[in-house]
């Protein structure tokens, strides 16, 4: 098998896939193929060490108090009872605990990891309705929750900012949504909509989301003298370790982050209070102590998707051509983080119109930040801008797909950006197909069997390609042959760490069985974050990079004995477990061959990956077509998810049983969009009231069918290895897909999410 260096990079500015070709698949960890997670045997042999799993002699456990008021200032604090408690080491509050530096806001500075930027425990002031006000060490974990239970604090209230709808009527303007103008216009879109002949102009309503990942936030604290060693639940180590140096005043070498394994992600597994405060209390006591949030903890502390109001105002002319694309609104934030809830981010790519005016805004509440969660803006984004196709299609009377082939763009319509690779429409024809779209009734409420109404929808899915700058990675190549490629990065179960052994392999022509990907610690080259679908790519072109670095190595200790004598970098490849003349079968030299000449033992080659350039000459995405059948009780309102197929555009697949499971879980978490979740926030107090997973239900084993999977599998010319990021954009388009479905099998549009049964059940009984 015969793979590839990247060697066009610098000059052209396109990346060469390592291996694409099908044939391939058949030979295990060949790029492509359904490798079993490497990580999987010691997941379910609970040999992988979690971040609240590590043992430490004279550990200590914490847990936290909350505050209960949503805005004011602590008056007080009787605390005796707490300390006197059997098994208390301390108890912290903002009287005793240590001066410590604020975080700072991810993506505002290059060290920030922070999801707020408000000081932990430094003073009186609440500022939402669960903060921290004590954390409580102990010997054992029982007896810390209950001197929790026992601190005592009075409060001055101050009035707090509680009500959306209140809020949102003084709308405060960003300056930037996420490096995008917050306001993007062409030509005269109200205009045009109020000219054209048909047309939609709707409200959309979506709720507060929790994060609920599987592994609770925890971690594990270790001071040895004055370095710092965090276990973490992390999906972004080096901005954490770097946060922690500074919050701490630490210089970075005395910051170690390790993160080996995550029990899910998210968005949610970034640098919250709990870990600030379990180091700082570790400072305090001298003792290494363990942290781990209850469910309600990470209800309390750790932020979620926010509540948005979304007009989509769609202007037609009759033959199914967009006059005007208007995507406006609002989200709830706080002044405190920097998630926006981008909302309006599909609509400036999709679909091809006359007229645009995307914009949105913020409305400030006193609550607990809000941040990312799997596809911040896209995933409710699209169930906005796909359910108002539909609404507009119905009216066309066209096929939504037959609408969404006729706005397909030529180049990216708000840029003018060429795309770097789009098969939208093959994805919808491939999904149509094998869904049995066909038999969908163009007019709602035409299946029933018995009281169960039978619909189906479809959504376009889509989310954006990025390329973090600044990943390293290195290459150790052993004289026996065995490839170690290190750079600090994440798996949270996604298959990091086995798709990219399967591409180093590929790349350097080794089997897969002789490569380890070593990852999860900051102390390792640097890596970049797990988030916004981007580390697959970012590691690929640091990978890449170190590739260039390893061949011409590699080519200097071959020399002039050598089989590969007098060949130019450009006539060479890796293959076969050695290099090769490109166009020569005999001239090649095995790596142990050209090692053991030379006297050594390895080989060890480092390198950063290439700023991203391929993004500001391309719009880049991913793409997908969501495919929905649903069966609604005409007696109960009952939903039943029935059938699902995910058809994705998304490059390369580099391993197709990890990419299946990231689409598939993508798609569980959109039906639980779709129909259940919901952050029930109090209104009154700023409390949410269900912070538990009995009363937030996420989608489970029952009300999720079997999910078909489909893909084009089509390289990304502009992409390392071909590849786009899968992780977020299962979950886009389910919301609208799902929604789609119940109109189609009841005749009742549903604009505000999740679509419970009452909503439904005012169906006029057909
Ligand atoms: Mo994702 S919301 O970037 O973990």
């Amino acid at each position: 098998m015969s793979a590839q260096p990247q060697t066009g990079v610098k000059t052209s500015g396109r990346w060469q896939p390592a291996v694409t070709t099908d044939p391939m698949l058949h030979k295990h960890g060949a790029l492509g193929h359904p490798v079993s997670r490497i990580d999987g045997p010691l997941k379910v042999q609970g040999k992988a060490r979690f971040a609240a799993e590590f043992p430490y002699e004279n550990i200590s456990y914490a847990a936290l108090a909350y505050s209960s008021i949503a805005r004011g200032r602590i008056t007080s604090l009787d605390l005796v009872a707490a300390e006197s408690a059997p098994g208390v080491i301390l108890v912290m509050t903002y009287h005793n605990a240590p001066r410590m530096k604020a975080p700072s806001l991810m993506m505002s500075s290059p060290t920030a990891a922070g999801s707020s930027d408000l000081p932990v425990m430094q003073n009186d002031e609440i500022h939402w309705n669960g903060q921290p006000i004590a954390l409580v060490l102990a010997e054992t974990q029982e007896q810390a929750d209950y001197a929790a239970s026992l601190v005592k604090v009075a409060y001055a209230s101050l009035p707090a900012v509680l009500s959306f709808e209140e809020a949102k009527k003084t709308p405060r303007q960003l300056e930037t949504l996420l490096g995008q103008p917050p306001l993007l216009e062409i030509g005269d879109a109200e205009t045009a909509l109020a000219n054209a002949a048909v047309k939609v102009d709707v409200t959309y309503r979506t709720p507060r989301h929790n994060h609920n990942a599987i592994e609770l936030h925890a971690a594990t604290v270790a001071w040895n003298g004055d370095e710092l060693h965090l276990h973490d639940a992390s999906q972004l180590l080096d901005l954490t370790a770097g946060q922690l140096g500074d919050i701490f005043g630490l210089e970075p070498d005395k910051v170690r982050v390790t993160s080996p394994y995550v029990g899910g992600g998210f968005g949610g597994k970034c640098l919250w209070d709990h870990q600030i405060l379990a180091i700082a209390a570790s400072k305090m006591a001298g003792r290494p102590v363990r942290i781990m949030l209850s469910r309600e903890g990470v209800f309390r502390i750790v932020g979620g998707r926010t509540v948005t109001e979304q007009r989509v105002a769609l202007g037609a002319s009759s033959d199914g051509k967009l006059e005007a694309l208007i995507h406006t609104g609002t989200a709830a934030m706080t002044p405190h983080n920097s998630c926006p809830e981008q909302f309006t981010f599909p609509a400036r790519h999709l679909y091809a119109a006359k007229t645009f005016k995307l914009e949105q805004d913020v409305a400030d509440m006193d609550m607990l930040v809000n941040t990312f969660m799997r596809a911040p803006g896209e995933s409710v984004g699209t169930f906005a801008l796909e359910c108002a196709l539909d609404e507009l299609a119905e009216q066309l009377k066209l096929d939504p797909i037959e609408l969404r082939r006729r706005i397909e763009p030529e180049k990216d319509p708000t840029t003018g950006k060429p795309f770097s690779s789009r098969f939208l429409i093959e994805a919808y024809e491939n999904g149509a197909e094998r869904f049995g779209w066909q038999n969908r009734s163009e007019t709602p409420r035409q299946k029933r069997e018995g009281e169960w109404l039978i619909g189906m929808g479809c959504a376009t899915a889509t989310y954006p390609y990025h390329r973090f700058p600044g990943g390293a990675a290195r290459i150790r190549l052993t004289v026996e042959g065995h490839v170690t490629v290190s750079t600090a990065v994440h798996d949270m179960g996604m298959g990091t760490a086995t798709a990219q052994a399967q591409h180093i392999a590929a790349r350097l022509g080794v089997p897969f069985e002789n490569v380890t990907f070593e990852y999860g610690d900051s102390s390792l080259p640097r890596g970049v974050i797990a988030g916004g679908s981007t580390q697959t790519a970012s590691i690929g072109g640091a990978v890449i990079a170190a590739t260039e670095v390893f061949v011409e190595e590699l080519v200097k200790l071959a020399g002039n004995d050598s089989p590969l004598a007098g060949l130019s970098l450009a006539d060479v490849e890796p293959r076969d477990g050695g290099l090769g003349h490109r166009d020569n079968a005999d001239r090649f030299e095995s790596y142990q061959s050209i090692l053991s000449r030379a006297g050594r033992d390895e080989l060890v080659c480092e390198a950063d990956a290439p700023a991203p350039a391929e993004m500001e000459v391309f719009s880049m995405h991913s793409y997908g077509a969501q495919f929905c059948e649903v069966r609604v009780s005409a007696i109960t309102g009952e939903i039943r998810v029935s059938r699902f197929l995910g058809s994705y555009d998304a490059g390369q697949i580099l391993n197709s049983k990890t990419a299946i499971s990231q689409f598939k879980g993508g798609i569980v978490m959109g039906i639980g969009l779709a129909l259940t979740e919901e952050t029930n926030f109090d209104e009154r107090t700023g409390r949410v009231v269900n912070a538990s997973l009995a009363e937030y239900h996420v989608p489970v084993q029952m009300d999720v069918p079997a999910i078909d999977i489909i893909y084009t599998n089509k390289p990304d010319p502009q992409a390392p290895m071909g590849a786009r990021g899968i992780g977020e954009i299962g979950i886009t388009g389910v919301g609208a897909a799902v929604a789609n479905a119940v109109y189609n099998a009841t005749g009742i549009r549903i604009r505000d999410l999740p679509i419970t049964l009452d909503k439904v059940m005012v169906a006029p009984e057909a």
